[in-house]
């Protein structure tokens, strides 16, 4: 076992006792599993020196490590989002968000990940996975610095797995801020590990409605943005 291992092994412990540290034993065994099913590549975590980018963006990301089935199909199960919706994930990783909305109705999912390396792995897996599943879910996966990503308008359900650092939550949930104001529209932001969370709150000001959940130890924020007055106008950028 590893330090880091065994690091993660003392803080889960220290959080959700013996029985949500067991719950989450069980989650990545079905991590594992659920590869060997679709046969994709998503379960192996990669640190940021191995992203294969270069120095200035590696020191405000955040590893890659998946998000996992059941505390993710938990969540959408219990959102209930309307489907034929466009979902995007900010720093998707090798894919797994993506994979794992297709059975949830959504009519494409998008994936912004700035590794090349990874966007490659993402790409795989959706083809793979479309050949397993025969889902009618659209995959696109951008290779972009997620503060670069132009957001597009039919764009209505937005996650982030603790992707990146505060200063950089802040620019990206701004943009978002932007596209509300160039079209109205109610907008879901779905936050795991959410780190930062009061920095998304401060960004969308008086105009979301938040709510915390917590599945098998797997923490998430969620903020369901209604339009309204509110998104008048965005909110001027802080001085950093
Ligand atoms: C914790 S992983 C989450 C992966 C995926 N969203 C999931 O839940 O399975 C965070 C990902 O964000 C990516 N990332 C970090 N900084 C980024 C940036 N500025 N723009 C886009 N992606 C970024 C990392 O390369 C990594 O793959």
């Amino acid at each position: 076992m590893t330090d880091t291992m065994l690091q993660q092994l003392r803080d889960s412990l220290r959080q959700g006792g013996l029985r949500g540290t067991l719950l989450r034993a069980l989650a990545y065994v079905v991590d594992y599993w659920w590869d060997l099913k679709y046969h994709t590549d998503t379960f192996a975590w990669v640190a940021v020196e191995r992203l294969g980018i270069d120095a200035q963006l590696q020191a405000h990301a955040q590893r890659y490590q998946p998000s996992q089935v059941v505390p993710l199909r938990r969540l959408l199960r219990t959102l209930d989002i309307p489907p034929g919706k466009v979902l995007v994930d900010l720093g998707c990783g090798k894919g797994k968000v993506l994979l794992l909305a297709a059975e949830f109705g959504f009519a494409e999912v998008r994936g912004v990940e700035v590794s090349p390396v990874l966007c490659e792995i993402a790409r795989n897996n959706c083809a793979t996975y479309r050949q397993k599943t025969n889902t009618p879910t659209q995959f696109v996966i951008v290779q972009a610095d997620a503060r670069q990503y132009p957001l597009a308008d039919d764009e209505e359900v937005f996650f982030l797995f603790n992707p990146f650092d505060a200063a950089v939550v802040e620019q990206v949930i701004r943009r978002i801020g932007t596209s509300l104001f160039r079209r109205k529209r109610k907008i879901w932001i779905l936050y795991g590990y959410p780190i930062h969370r009061a920095t998304v709150e401060e960004t969308l000001a008086a105009s979301a409605h938040r709510e915390e959940f917590t599945f098998w130890g797997q923490d998430f924020t969620v903020f369901v943005v209604e339009p309204g007055p509110a998104l008048e106008s965005p909110r001027a950028p802080s001085a950093s």
